[in-house]
């Protein structure tokens, strides 16, 4: 049986990717279908957590007991994260924020023409970062996808970041990161351990992350 160790926790989860509109009818995005966050997001609620769901453009339901707030975004998806921050003792951003938007938008269609068409893109702000550089008492958990390199790319984000833990996950294969049922994941911590997962439903990798976050609270 799953404990109540989380009953009187704030958890804060990002989830699902964000969409970065080019006109009325187009965007920029990624595959991420919110599996993952969703996972983490009713596993904290079921094991005691008060939880606040920052999510993405998917096609899951909200999960139950669950105070689900929709962005589309990556600006609405910073805006409502540091909002919610001031409220949460743990931060899981499993998000896939994109790194860069149109620098413009336009209103209406845009018609095709006769040549090529350059599209100018400008950086978003690194939300976790943010969040990290004011994190104060709070468990702070980033997600890092990686084609390649996990260890070392994972490593960096943890530190740059200031996080506690940071979830190295490989994407881009069937039965790991984005859209699968399953996942393949490391955990890697401040004090230098790691633990590489078997392949598991995001379920499982779920509650194993926050058995880990449990442990760091103790
Ligand atoms: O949604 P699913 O289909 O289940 O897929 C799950 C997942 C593959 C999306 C998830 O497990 C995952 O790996 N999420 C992180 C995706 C990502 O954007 O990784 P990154 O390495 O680019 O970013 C590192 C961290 O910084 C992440 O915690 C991300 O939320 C955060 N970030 C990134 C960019 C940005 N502008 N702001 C951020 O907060």
């Amino acid at each position: 049986m799953t404990p109540r160790d989380l009953a009187g926790k704030r958890v804060m989860v990002t989830a699902g990717p964000t969409r970065e509109p080019l006109d009325p009818v187009r965007f920029l995005s990624n595959p991420s279908s919110g599996k993952m966050g969703y996972a983490l997001a009713r596993a904290a609620e079921y094991r005691g957590a008060d939880v606040t769901l920052i999510s993405g453009p998917v096609h899951l339901p909200a999960p139950f007991n669950v105070h689900t707030v929709s962005v589309r975004t990556a600006r609405e998806m910073a805006a409502a994260a540091f909002e919610h921050m001031a409220s949460a003792d743990i931060i899981i951003k499993t998000a896939a924020v994109a790194d860069y938007r149109p620098k413009e938008t336009s209103d209406h269609k845009i018609k095709k023409g006769e040549g090529d068409k350059i599209l100018e893109l400008e950086r978003n702000a690194d939300i976790l970062m943010g969040i990290g550089q004011r994190k104060e008492g709070r468990i702070l958990v980033g997600f890092a996808a990686e084609t390649q390199n996990l260890r070392e790319n994972a490593l960096g984000k943890l530190e740059r970041k200031n996080l506690d833990m940071i979830v190295g996950n490989i994407v881009g294969q069937p039965d790991s990161g984005f859209g699968s049922d399953t996942n393949r994941v490391s955990l890697f911590f401040r004090d230098g351990t790691r633990e590489a997962l078997e392949p598991m439903p995001k379920d499982a990798v779920a509650n194993i992350i926050l058995d880990r976050v449990a442990g760091l609270m103790t």
